[in-house]
């Protein structure tokens, strides 16, 4: 009986996919056949990898200018999605307040699913999550809610929008690789939560909002948050050998920010983050210290992991990333930027699913309980 289980859907194929593949033996990422070292190093805006989600090929300048201005009309959000992110207390989990903004967005837009419409319902999505994303942080460190300006661009609008300056061409471009890296990873727990959710045909920001509820937990997105919480943790870099020994060997803890279901080596867009890390850490006292804490730790859990397939993965480096643009670390901000870009890839499967391979997913499970009992009242219960 037991054997029919598998446990956490290991090795269970849920969908078909034309949007994403990972080779987790040879550390290879690619959406729709482009490696995410090609579209990084190549200059590939957000936008145009968010179009290549939704409609499987790149766009040409015409067709991008028209998909952007569909993303830009989603920057203006209803006045009570933000009263849905005003009226949690500032010290709420940053995730938590965009699944309120996006459970709010549920009860108010009337959705149907529509193959003429799907995409560009998607597109206003993406834009509506930037305007979220960037007030929510607004709203913990408690300053008032913007609408974003779109100049320059998806990650030039959203640094703008949240820190309220102007970014540099550095940190518009470490958050325009960030927004590429994180945008899909086939169908990790949170994609799979909101295929569930839109499996029932429940509207898109539903499907968000079961998703970034997965994303939240520290085994999946909240990793982001808990790798860099980590090295606060450890304070120094001389401490770092010895909290190794006390707590990962001794204390058995997770070493966060390693090990991944499927990637048996060093995570690719790991390698992508880390040099982002290496060249603006050093403007960012705080973050050039978990940078140096975090390459002795790299070292050591290489050395003791490696040979298990445990490599460093995409969430070890990107916190230092985020602190280095201007992030704190705080309410799990971290995790919360990692939705702003996985966004388009929940979408994306969201569509594929339902457009093409629409079924309801509701398995079954294993009965291990008592056999047939009768009820006794509560008086006549000894
Ligand atoms: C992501 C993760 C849940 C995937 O793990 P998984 O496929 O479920 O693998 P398991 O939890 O079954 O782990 C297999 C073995 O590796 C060990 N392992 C896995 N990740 C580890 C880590 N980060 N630190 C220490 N040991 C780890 C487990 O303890 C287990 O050892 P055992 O066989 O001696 O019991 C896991 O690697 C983890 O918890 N990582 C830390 C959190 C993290 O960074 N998450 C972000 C993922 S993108």
């Amino acid at each position: 009986m037991m054997e029919r289980i598998s446990r956490g859907l290991e090795d269970v194929d849920i969908k078909w996919t034309r949007l994403t593949t990972i080779d987790g033996e040879r550390g290879i990422l690619r959406y729709s056949g482009y490696s995410v070292e090609d579209l990084v190093n190549g200059g590939a805006s957000a936008e145009e990898i968010q179009y290549l989600f939704l409609n499987g090929e790149l766009p040409r300048e015409q067709e991008l200018r028209d998909f952007s201005s569909k993303v830009e009309r989603g920057y203006h959000v209803p006045a009570h999605v933000l009263s849905a992110i005003s009226n949690l207390p500032r010290s709420s989990d940053a995730v938590a307040l965009q699944m309120g903004a996006f459970a709010a967005l549920a009860a108010s837009e009337r959705f149907k699913w529509d193959k003429t419409t799907d995409r560009d319902v998607a597109a206003s999505t993406i834009g509506n999550m930037l305007t979220i994303t960037a007030n929510v942080y607004r709203h913990v460190e408690g300053m008032p809610f913007t609408e974003p300006d779109p100049r320059g661009g998806y990650a030039t609008a959203f640094l703008r929008a949240a820190l309220g300056r102007e970014p540099t061409d550095e940190e518009s471009k470490a958050m325009n690789a960030a927004l590429i890296l994180y945008m899909d990873h086939e169908v990790p727990a949170s994609t799979t939560a909101g295929l569930v959710v839109v499996s029932t045909l429940s509207d898109m920001y539903s499907g968000v909002t079961g998703a970034l509820a997965a994303l939240k937990g520290p085994l999946h997105g909240g990793a982001a948050e808990a790798a860099i919480a980590q090295f606060a943790e450890i304070g120094s870099e001389d401490s770092v050998e010895k909290w190794f020994q006390e707590n990962i060997l001794s204390g058995r803890r997770r070493l966060m920010g390693f090990g991944h279901r499927v990637y048996r080596t060093y995570d690719p867009r790991a390698r992508i983050f880390k040099g982002f890390a290496e060249r603006l850490a050093p403007r960012n006292p705080e973050a050039y210290k978990y940078y140096r804490i975090a390459l002795k730790l790299e070292e050591l859990g290489i050395a003791q992991f490696g040979s298990k397939g445990i490599y460093p993965n995409t969430d070890f480096w990107s916190g230092i990333v985020y602190m280095s643009i201007g992030f704190p670390l705080k309410n799990n901000i971290y995790t919360s930027l990692f939705a702003l870009s996985r966004i388009t890839g929940w979408l994306a499967h969201f569509i594929e699913y339902v457009e093409e391979q629409h079924r309801l997913i509701r398995p079954r499970a294993v009965y291990t309980g008592p056999g047939e009992r009768r009820f006794i009242p509560l008086a006549s219960r000894s």
